[in-house]
């Protein structure tokens, strides 16, 4: 629709970077859209106080696959297999609050909010809901895809065991930046882990029943009471321990004392540039306004803008 007028889209290592997304871009379709998802939010995250964590991933592995697309709420069909049904979906949820949102949106602005579009600004509110105020700014104008491959989520998503080196390449492939690596990192100040994505630390670190020598001793003996083993899929435990629920920058104070959970969070102690990066962000409002920065740069990875894509009117299916 815009493409004349916003033709500023930067590619970096094969991914586009939409130039085109803009401030309140349903400012004349549907004027009341960002107010809608966020007076929805605040009620679904009352009823359900780990809904931030939930949409702040979800938006995350929507847009490491495929783009930011909306491609991660699709389900799968008699003949393909989607994103959601991958094994890194495990714990994703939140669909419902997304589909409800958009019949709303669909009731008042029949086919013009993006189901991409609505899981930016809901991960943004429900994170922001401890502030009464929205803690960081979201772009629009993204529009939906109609591909989900669940062979795409393994290849794109980062993986828990990644070292330092594997989660850089994974974010630079995304045209993100060793410094969004560490930030957007802090999304893990939220949020629970499942015990076999992390166990091998505490029981058979390098085969040899032996512990991570990275990790805390007295975290890995509290994690050991939790956890029943390796592969023990069902106990969750806090990332950030002892303030799972608040967005705060604690999880880099954490990190500093090798508390991080996963050998993910511990790898970016493993060097000293992002070690600096990490200690930088002990400091809450740099935390802040960095988590921002990083969220617009990761929101806009390879989006569909323009006449690209369609604005499906269901978010679990593509329009027929
Ligand atoms: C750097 C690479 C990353 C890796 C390897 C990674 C990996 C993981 C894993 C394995 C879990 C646990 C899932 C479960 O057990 O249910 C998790 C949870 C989570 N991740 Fe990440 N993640 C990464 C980056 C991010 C980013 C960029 C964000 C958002 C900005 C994010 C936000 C979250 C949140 C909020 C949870 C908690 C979900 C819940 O409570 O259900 N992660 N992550
Ligand atoms: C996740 O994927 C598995 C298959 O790998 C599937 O059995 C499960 O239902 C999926 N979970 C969700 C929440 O979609
Ligand atoms: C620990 O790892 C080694 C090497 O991979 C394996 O042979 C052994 O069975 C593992 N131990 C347990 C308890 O799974
Ligand atoms: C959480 O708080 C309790 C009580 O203040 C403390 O004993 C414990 O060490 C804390 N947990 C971690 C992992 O820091
Ligand atoms: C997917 O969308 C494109 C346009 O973006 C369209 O050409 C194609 O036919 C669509 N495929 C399906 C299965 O809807």
């Amino acid at each position: 629709m815009y493409r004349g007028a916003y033709l500023a889209v930067f590619c970096f290592l094969g991914v586009c970077q939409g130039g085109n997304l803009r401030r309140n871009f349903y400012k004349n379709s549907c004027p009341q859209a960002e107010q809608i998802v966020s007076t929805k939010i605040q009620q679904h995250v009352s009823a359900r106080p780990n809904l931030p964590a939930k949409l702040i991933r979800m938006h995350f592995h929507d847009c490491f696959v495929r783009g930011c697309d909306g491609s991660v709420l699709l389900d799968s069909t008699a003949t393909n297999t989607a994103e959601k049904d991958a094994i890194p979906n495990l714990s994703l949820s939140g669909f419902d609050v997304i589909d409800d949102i958009k019949d709303t949106l669909e009731a008042k602005c029949p086919g013009i909010v993006s189901c991409a579009d609505i899981i930016a600004l809901a991960a943004r509110d429900a994170v922001s809901a401890q502030f009464n105020k929205p803690t960081w700014k979201v772009l629009t104008g993204r529009r939906d895809g109609n591909v989900s491959l669940s062979n795409d989520a393994f290849a794109n998503l980062p993986a828990p065991f990644f070292n330092f080196a594997q989660l850089k390449a994974s974010f630079a492939s995304k045209g993100l930046t060793l410094h969004d690596l560490v930030v957007l990192s802090g999304g893990h100040t939220i949020g629970i882990g499942h015990c076999n994505l992390f166990s091998n630390r505490l029981f058979n670190f390098t085969g040899k029943g032996d512990q991570d020598p990275s990790l805390n001793p007295t975290y890995a003996n509290f994690l050991k009471t939790k956890c029943q083993g390796l592969s023990d899929t069902t106990t969750e435990v806090e990332m950030d321990p002892n303030s799972s629920g608040t967005f705060d920058s604690d999880y880099y104070s954490i990190l500093l004392q090798n508390k991080g959970l996963f050998q993910s969070d511990a790898a970016l102690l493993t060097t000293k540039q992002s070690r600096n990066i990490v200690t930088e962000l002990v400091k809450q409002d740099k935390f802040f306004t960095e988590f921002g920065q990083s969220m617009k740069r990761m929101g806009a990875i390879g989006v569909l803008t323009g006449s690209d894509g369609e604005i499906r009117k269901k978010c679990s299916v593509v329009n027929s």
